[in-house]
């Protein structure tokens, strides 16, 4: 039988070339606005801000966003907004600038410390209009109810989980995409991937969501490569928009699983990116992943254009071998001692991964601490094996 699902979406999610030039209509009924802006994209942007301003709005704008953002982050950002007493507040930029933007806006009133809503379901309440505006595809924060910080004092990522931080509007313009980096696209796109493999291979998995994850996980296999060797091909970047768009949406009902949950000390502990630590981890948790949902993986493999099998084991297992395929393709390294990460750090990566129980809990074969262990040194060697 169908499992009951709620699914709590942004009420408008405006996706395609272009769709930039909504944002001015989406703050048509608010008056005093902050705006969050990764750097890069601030030109991008100044063109829609004049048009704020001459049409009487007043608007505050930071670039203070810092990578993977640290809780400090935060609290340095809060001062300046609680001064100015917003309506209505916009992030603009990937992931980090995302997610501080939409703490900032359930925190700027003072009702609740940051401490005080790290969980799930912990915030009270939002009384801003809040926009988020996408500059890579992605980490899908644009429609999810989470935001993630890095505490560095317990070096380890702590999530914030509230249906008070899913955006009122959701922008989705490819056109801003097309001046990253080849490296950002790629552990973005790893990360976007990550997010659909995980959503549909969970124990947690559900039909509406699946349809989203598979057709996700295809449109990025077959478009991420593409972005690489060409930046400015619009029709990629604009699959690969989807693709993540998908992968954002999967987050809030399934969520992810073991490679988010073993990537966060990676990011916690030696500062990878998000992105990298998923998409190095990814194909070992596949590999140790296999026998706790077969079918699924193998699905995943014919979607990401891996050869079929004799039977779904192979299938599956050609699977594996193609994200590696193409994750190496697309230049990103390909294990632990690639990242310097020490063999020595195993032991203590192992055990905070195991305490992100709320991702772990969804994965479809349960890892205990000696499972770990053996992926992250597998990760750490580079090799993949069989299980
Ligand atoms: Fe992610």
């Amino acid at each position: 039988m169908i499992a009951p699902l709620t699914l709590n979406v942004p009420s408008c999610i405006e996706f395609g070339s272009g769709k930039l030039s909504t944002l001015p209509f989406h703050l048509k009924n608010q008056n005093r606005i902050f705006f969050l802006v990764d750097a890069p994209i601030l030109a991008r942007i100044d063109p829609l801000i004049s048009e704020l301003k001459k049409s009487g709005k007043t608007v505050l704008v930071s670039t203070e966003v810092v990578p993977e953002p640290p809780l400090e982050a935060l609290e340095i950002l809060l001062a300046p907004v609680r001064a100015f007493s917003p309506d209505a507040i916009v992030g603009v930029g990937g992931g980090s600038a995302m997610d501080l933007a939409k703490l900032v806006s359930v925190l700027f009133d003072g009702k609740q410390k940051t401490q005080d809503v790290i969980g799930i379901g912990k915030v009270s309440g939002r009384g801003v209009r809040l926009v988020t505006v996408t500059t890579t595809a992605g980490t899908g924060s644009e429609v999810t109810p989470i935001a993630v910080l890095t505490d560095t004092q317990a070096k380890l990522k702590k999530g914030v989980v509230s249906q008070y931080l899913i955006p009122d509007v959701a922008i989705v313009d490819p056109n801003l995409t097309l001046s990253l980096p080849a490296a950002v696209t790629a552990a973005t796109g790893m990360d976007a991937m990550t997010h659909c493999i995980e959503a549909y291979t969970n124990k947690h998995a559900h039909p509406i969501i699946d349809n989203l994850a598979i057709e996700g996980t295809r449109l990025i296999a077959a478009n991420l490569e593409r972005c690489i060797r060409n930046g400015s091909d619009l029709d990629a970047r604009t699959s690969m928009a989807l693709g993540s768009l998908y992968g954002g949406l999967c987050l809030g009902p399934v969520n992810t699983a073991a490679v988010h949950a073993m990537a966060y000390p990676l990011g916690g502990t030696f500062k990878v990116s998000h992105g990298v630590s998923n998409s190095v981890l990814l194909p070992f948790v596949m590999a140790f992943n296999l026998s706790g949902n077969l079918k699924k993986y193998a699905d995943i493999a014919l979607a990401i254009g891996a050869a079929k099998g004799h039977d779904d084991e192979e299938t599956a297992f050609n699977g594996v071998l193609k994200i590696r395929q193409i994750s190496n393709a697309c230049g990103i390294p390909q294990s632990l001692k690639d990242l310097n990460i020490p063999e020595s750090a195993i032991p203590e990566m192992a055990k905070a991964a195991l305490l992100v129980t709320r991702l772990m809990d969804n994965n479809p074969r349960k890892v205990e601490l000696k499972d770990a262990e053996a992926i992250y040194l597998k990760a750490y060697h580079g090799r993949v094996e069989r299980e």
